[in-house]
């Protein structure tokens, strides 16, 4: 296993739209394996593909306390979405920044697994708002991307300064 750099906003490629994974590879397995291992050390509770610059409909997520409950959703689709929520949110790829974002309650969501099996989840709580933060990635969208333009400003300026020191 590998941990993978993961990409920081404002990276253009962030704003790739990922594919859709035709076919599941020993490669596949190896990438989704790596992200765990580079989620779990980051630590963070998703991730993306979009977000290791690889432009696939992957993700994983755990939002267990104890770090053991792996979901991995490959070509994950929206069937159902009801209610509002707004909460704190955060991401492996603007690292300290957090805002509450507005996203649907509850979710129903269907993919295939590792095994490549297709299966339907109903999520609501953290893990409803994990998969629409994480599905957005795949769609080239970070999650600041939902507050207002001038919040949008003010965390590119943030995150480029830092960048600039830290270089
Ligand atoms: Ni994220």
């Amino acid at each position: 296993m590998a941990i993978l750099p993961i990409l920081q906003y404002p990276d253009e490629r962030l704003h790739k739209v990922a594919k859709k994974v035709e076919s599941i590879t020993a490669a596949t397995r190896r990438l989704i394996e790596d992200m765990a291992a580079t989620m779990y050390a980051a630590p963070g509770v998703g991730l993306a593909a979009t977000q290791v610059d690889v432009h696939q409909r992957i993700v994983v997520i755990d939002v267990s306390e104890t770090h053991d409950d792996l979901l991995v959703l490959i070509n994950p689709e929206l069937i159902a979405s009801s209610g509002e929520s707004k909460c704190e949110e955060g991401c492996l790829s603007v690292p300290g920044i957090y805002d509450k974002v507005q996203r649907a309650e509850r979710v129903t969501v269907r993919a295939l697994n590792v095994k490549g099996e297709l299966f339907t989840l109903d999520a609501e709580g953290l893990l409803a708002v994990c998969i629409q933060h994480e599905m957005d990635h795949l769609m080239g969208k970070v999650f600041v991307e939902h507050l207002s333009h001038l919040k949008q400003v003010r965390i590119r300026n943030k995150l480029k300064k830092r960048l600039r020191e830290t270089m």
